[in-house]
């Protein structure tokens, strides 16, 4: 049986399988209609989500299964104190398939190395967030047509965001990727990151404004400034409105470069740019439920 817990838990001739399933999905959306009939996804989600736990209800829902599961840790039985491993044992006996989001970093491991069932990380704390690197993946490869050689700009909360820390992470086993991290001092990516991106040799460069480096971009990756990640008010304050990209910006970027956002958007992007074609983000939330219709067959070992 296979969970998933990092984008890196598929090899990538895995991942190239997965996408050309998730393509052919978008393209047949009828073949798979029912696909998943007499299947249940339990999504227990401990942290707040609109789009990961809808993305996935959706994603089964098309498949012909069903849904159950919970979407606040006090509505569970963990505002009792049960633990993450009692409480997969007991989904294990209702569902067939669980998607966890959980606050502390690695909890949705502690339930795999407990489940009967496949158990999906749809994000834990800062740490990973392996169905968004899917969907982001996925939505770099239809649009573009390839997963290497091009320039990615990462801009924000390049520390706290786990989405960026995913990214990266899965990156890296293409070829000829760069990467611009664009952030505040303050929200600069981890050291464990710009470590592993030294040993590979994978060439990365840091800079605090985004529009001196904007023209050389192929894709540019906006993200939120992860207000419940912070000690202090204060410095969200301070540092929540540090990158606005709007049109003005937007004339600085390639003819074909493309936005993408897990989303949600606070103010860091201004609503203008969404007609802007180069604006990618809303496709992106579609191909992040042919992505997960994939995830779910290939977890089921459901052959269409
Ligand atoms: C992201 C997350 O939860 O980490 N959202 C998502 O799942 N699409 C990004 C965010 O919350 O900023």
């Amino acid at each position: 049986m296979r969970h998933l817990m990092s984008p890196l838990d598929f090899t990538v001739e895995e991942l190239e399988q997965l996408f050309d399933l998730a393509n052919d999905i978008e393209h047949n959306m009828d073949k798979y209609a029912h696909a998943c009939s007499g299947k249940k996804l339990a999504t227990c989600f401990y942290e707040p989500s609109t789009r990961t736990r809808l993305s996935f209800e959706s994603a089964m829902l098309n498949l012909g299964g069903s849904v159950i599961g919970f979407s606040d840790a006090n509505s569970s039985s963990a505002a009792k104190g049960e633990s993450v491993s009692d409480t997969i044992r007991v989904i294990s006996c209702f569902a067939d398939i669980c998607a966890m989001r959980h606050p502390k970093e690695g909890a949705p491991m502690v339930a795999a190395s407990r489940s009967a069932i496949p158990v999906i990380n749809a994000g834990d704390g800062g740490h990973q967030h392996p169905t968004q690197t899917l969907t982001d993946l996925l939505t770099i490869r239809s649009l573009k047509g390839r997963l290497g050689n091009f320039t990615i700009g990462l801009c924000g909360d390049l520390k706290f965001g786990r989405t960026v820390h995913s990214l990266i992470n899965a990156l890296v086993r293409y070829q000829g990727i760069r990467f611009i991290f664009i952030s505040p001092e303050e929200l600069k990516v981890p050291d464990y990151i710009t470590d592993m991106l030294k040993e590979k040799h994978i060439p990365y460069e840091e800079v605090i404004r985004l529009e001196e480096i904007m023209p050389r971009l192929d894709f540019l990756y906006m993200t939120r400034v992860q207000k419940e990640r912070f000690f202090n008010e204060e410095d969200y304050v301070r540092l929540k409105d540090f990158y606005i990209l709007n049109r003005e910006k937007m004339k600085l970027a390639k003819k074909d470069m493309l936005i993408l956002h897990p989303l949600p958007r606070v103010n860091e992007i201004s609503v203008e740019v969404d007609d802007d074609p180069r604006a990618a983000y809303f496709r992106q939330v579609q191909y992040g439920v042919y992505v997960r219709m994939a995830l779910i067959l290939t977890l089921l070992e459901i052959n269409v």
